[in-house]
């Protein structure tokens, strides 16, 4: 098998080839002076199975159109089957018709992977699961709980809390808090799909001197967290830590964190940033030795 590192993923890509361990296939790409992306497959691939590893997070339209242009060249130089590694899954969350007249985008992205050429989606994550049920082609969502869960234990927290800020996240929690031996418990949120604005429901959580990991799948405006963060200052919280699979952290979601009492942000490299603190390369390097 050869590693095929999308630009966006270049060194979760080389984690990856060294855990496997298996080869990188050099990659070169740029961008056109009017904003077009350019890439190429810069090694042979013919007759090799091949994992092309590109996250899909700002500017996701670029880095899609990367993933779906590497896809297709490495079939065109026919390698034998292509791994799609897409560890932040960009559009998961719009997977249905909120309003009429909205496209299911979610969808769209998932076809569009497919037509360029993928045998196979190895995603980390992904908003819910069951939208992966648009695929054809077989696909694996790896849980980085465990791992994060894993990370947190070791900074000793006191008397941990793993609390979801909505009903969504509690199986994430549940995970987290299955590793890190503590307890778990959620939130009910809010919120209005013309505002974004978020509201959520205070509830007595039992924080008084503990610290709280908050954890979610994705943050975007930092607005589910900070809610919850708020809450659980106000509660008496010592420390209150965030945890999410996805980082994206839009505009000045960081400040709000902060104006919340967020003490710590905790990261992976599904998007690489100085959060990303840790890495889902032995997730996705256990998936792919199935393929080899
Ligand atoms: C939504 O259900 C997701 O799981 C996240 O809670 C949401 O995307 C976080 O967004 P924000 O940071 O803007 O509140």
């Amino acid at each position: 098998m050869l590693i095929v590192p999308g630009p966006a993923s270049k060194e979760l890509a080389a984690r990856v080839a060294t855990k496997l361990p298996a080869p990188v296939c050099p990659v070169d790409s740029k961008y056109f002076p009017d904003g077009e992306s350019y890439v190429r497959i810069a090694g042979e691939v013919r007759g090799d199975k091949v994992a092309i590893i590109q996250s899909t997070y700002p500017p996701q339209d670029k880095h899609l159109i990367e993933l779906f242009a590497l896809l297709s060249a490495a079939k065109d130089m026919g390698a034998k089957f292509a791994i799609a590694v897409v560890p932040y899954l960009a559009y998961a969350r719009q997977d249905k018709r909120f309003e009429e007249g909205e496209p299911i985008t979610a969808r769209t992205i998932l076809q569009m992977i497919e037509t360029a050429g993928a045998d196979c989606l190895i995603t980390v994550n992904v908003h819910k699961e069951d939208s992966l049920r648009w695929l054809k082609i077989p696909y694996h969502n790896v849980c980085c709980m465990g791992a994060m869960g894993n990370y947190l234990r070791q900074l000793n927290p006191r008397i941990p809390l793993v609390l979801a800020p909505d009903r969504g996240a509690l199986e994430l929690a549940q995970r987290m808090a299955k590793t890190m031996d503590a307890e778990s418990n959620f939130l009910e949120k809010t919120r209005n799909r013309e505002t974004g604005n978020v509201m959520t429901v205070e509830k007595d959580l039992g924080v008084k001197g503990r610290d709280v990991v908050i954890v979610d799948d994705v943050i975007s405006t930092g607005s589910s967290v900070s809610n919850a963060a708020k809450i659980c200052k106000r509660q008496g919280a010592a420390k209150t830590l965030v945890a999410c699979a996805h980082a994206l952290l839009a505009n000045s979601s960081r400040e709000r964190l902060k104006e919340a009492g967020v003490d710590s942000i905790v990261g992976t490299d599904t998007i690489p940033s100085d959060l990303s603190r840790v890495t889902v390369s032995d997730l996705i390097a256990e998936v792919l030795r199935k393929y080899v």
